[in-house]
């Protein structure tokens, strides 16, 4: 009980994509600034740099841009970079910032011509709000209302033509009016270690520390495919090599801070250890379903699929089924749980009689 109450109150944050903390000054310092410093999500670059070249020359604004995926992967990064790209004036909110009507009315008649408005987590628009976006995506142009009662009357003030780059976790989130006004749909991958390794290269020489091409990639192999947990990462391993060591990272100082951080090779916390435990010692193995995982774990069920799932899920540790997550054959393994298949069910019997 003690160890599993310790385990319970283990830090998240180097790990956490979704943590910022006072790392974030940190991080905004590391960030590319221009389509060429940007590396990975390679298809989705190339295609954004067309998709700029083509507005710049038009001297249009770059169609509506949905970015999906989970965090840290630089969906605030991308549009940072595609102002910076497009020469124009970036405008970041967020989702449930926008509290009313007249708010989003502010935000919107602020826009220069061509700026792009960034609202984060945009699956968590106000249903009001959001419908006023509609016809300023559309027609660049917001409907008021004056009056009351029998003198109620509508009136449209124009906006600038202007895009919006919505960013959101899943984008199963968005209502289908909403997602069906963006001209760009991207979804962002988690990044293959090589990238990583390559993000961490130039992180480290931004940051002045030495680091062995064999050493970023340990540090990639242990990021959960996220470029903001290598670069937190990067930062952990670099106090270690300046108090415990010679101040260069090289492959004994990252397995030494790796291991008094708890982040195991695959580069799992306690937290994600926890999870696929849960799953295999208390509920045989799954299914199990994700609010009762998410009280077991004493999480909100949207962190729970947001920011500990995806991995997992794309890793193969956890699988989905109908009835909920299941804890697979590779789990087991790295929990070095021996792995027994479960008896079949009465019904998956009847099935297999039949
Ligand atoms: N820092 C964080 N994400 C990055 C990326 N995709 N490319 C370069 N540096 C980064």
């Amino acid at each position: 009980m003690a160890k599993r109450e310790a385990r319970e109150n283990a830090p998240r944050e180097v790990i956490d994509p979704g943590a910022q903390h006072d790392d974030a000054p940190f991080e905004r310092s590391l960030r590319p600034r221009t389509l060429d410093d940007y590396i990975g999500q390679t298809k989705h670059k190339e295609n954004l740099r067309v998709f700029v070249e083509a507005s710049r020359r038009r001297g249009e604004p770059l169609d509506h841009l949905l970015l999906s995926g989970p965090p840290g992967l630089g969906k605030t990064t991308l549009a940072q970079i595609l102002a910076h790209e497009m020469g124009v004036e970036l405008h970041m909110t967020n989702g449930p910032v926008v509290e009313h009507k007249g708010a989003l009315a502010g935000l919107l008649t602020k826009l220069g011509k061509n700026d792009i408005l960034f609202i984060d987590e945009i699956h968590r628009l106000n249903p009001v709000v959001e419908e006023s976006l509609y016809p300023a995506m559309e027609d660049f142009h917001i409907d008021v209302m004056t009056g009351d009662g029998a003198f109620a009357s509508s009136i449209q003030i124009p906006v600038q033509p202007f895009t919006l780059i919505g960013a959101t976790t899943r984008t199963g989130l968005l209502t289908a009016p909403l997602f069906s006004r963006f001209g760009h749909i991207i979804r962002l991958d988690f990044y293959p270690e090589e990238d990583l390794a390559r993000i961490v290269e130039r992180s480290a020489a931004l940051l002045g520390v030495k680091i062995s091409p064999g050493s970023a990639l340990g540090i990639a192999r242990r990021s959960r495919g996220t470029p903001r947990v290598a670069n937190r990462l990067l930062r952990r391993v670099r106090d270690f090599a300046e108090v415990l060591g010679s101040g260069a990272i090289d492959d004994a100082i990252v397995a030494r801070a790796c291991e008094r951080l708890d982040i195991d090779p695959a580069g799992f916390d306690e937290m994600d250890r926890r999870l696929l435990r849960i799953i295999i010692e208390d509920y045989d193995g799954g299914p199990v379903g994700v609010e009762t995982l998410a009280a077991a774990l004493g999480e909100p069920r949207d962190t729970v699929e947001d920011v500990y799932e995806p991995y997992l899920l794309q890793q193969g540790y956890l699988g989905r089924t109908p009835r909920g997550r299941i804890a697979t054959r590779r789990a087991y393994e790295h929990l070095k749980v021996p792995f027994v298949t479960p008896p079949p069910s009465a019904k998956q019997k009847q099935l297999f009689d039949e």
